[in-house]
């Protein structure tokens, strides 16, 4: 037990990075959205790159900015513990001890792709019959092929008979997951 640690402290800090480093939401264009009625969604986004340069400074009212975007929020759990789970499979090849600490971070990535699931689905109603609809239904079928393939990859962690097929799993996770958020982002910036 004792000699896991280093690698569980390792595989945090990886994470912690990997968060630290994906690109924050900055704003929305949403030409492509139906007009939003919900004043939930106006929270935390940005003006247009045509406001003024003297705005008032912006507000912040946590548990509000919290709530709005949840989506846009919850989605870098998925995508921060996917690519460290990838990362760390690549040196597992010549330290397969590490595989101990793998295995969670592939589960953190499963449970974080229902959580993107759900809030996804909510935010999606935003984009009926607008412009982009297709391509948040185009969206939606990636991530639920992520989800289905972050499954697949933990279960090959605890189900013997799928182990050999850990590899194949987390390239395609790693692939699909940035389809997917590729997507996302094109949804939410254009
Ligand atoms: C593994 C699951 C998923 C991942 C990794 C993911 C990833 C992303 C990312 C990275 C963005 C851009 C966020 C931003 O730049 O602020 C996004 C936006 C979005 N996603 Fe997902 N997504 C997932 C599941 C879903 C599902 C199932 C739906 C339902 C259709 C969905 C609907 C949306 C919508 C509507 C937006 C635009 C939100 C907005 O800015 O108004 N997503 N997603």
């Amino acid at each position: 037990m004792a000699d896991r640690g280093p690698h569980i402290v390792i595989a945090l800090i990886l994470s912690a990075v990997l968060f630290g480093f994906t690109p924050m939401h900055e704003g929305h264009h949403d030409e492509g959205a139906a007009p939003r009625t919900d004043s939930s969604s106006a929270v935390g986004s940005a003006k247009s790159e045509t406001a003024p340069q003297h705005e008032t400074a912006y507000t912040l009212k946590f548990w509000r900015s919290l709530r709005g975007h949840l989506h846009n929020k919850i989605v870098h759990v998925p995508i921060g513990f996917v690519l460290s789970a990838f990362f760390l499979s690549l040196l597992a090849f010549r330290r397969p001890e590490l595989n101990s600490a793998i295995r969670w971070l592939v589960l953190a990535a499963a449970f974080g792709s229902l959580l993107a699931y759900l809030t996804g689905t909510g935010q999606a109603e935003f984009f009926d019959g607008g412009g982009k609809e297709w391509l948040v239904d185009m969206h939606e079928r990636f991530a639920i092929a992520t989800a289905a393939v972050l499954w697949g990859w933990a279960a090959a962690f605890w189900v013997q008979i799928l182990s050999r097929y850990r590899f194949f799993f987390g390239t395609a996770a790693m692939l699909l997951v940035m389809a997917t958020a590729f997507l996302g982002g094109v949804i939410a910036h254009g």
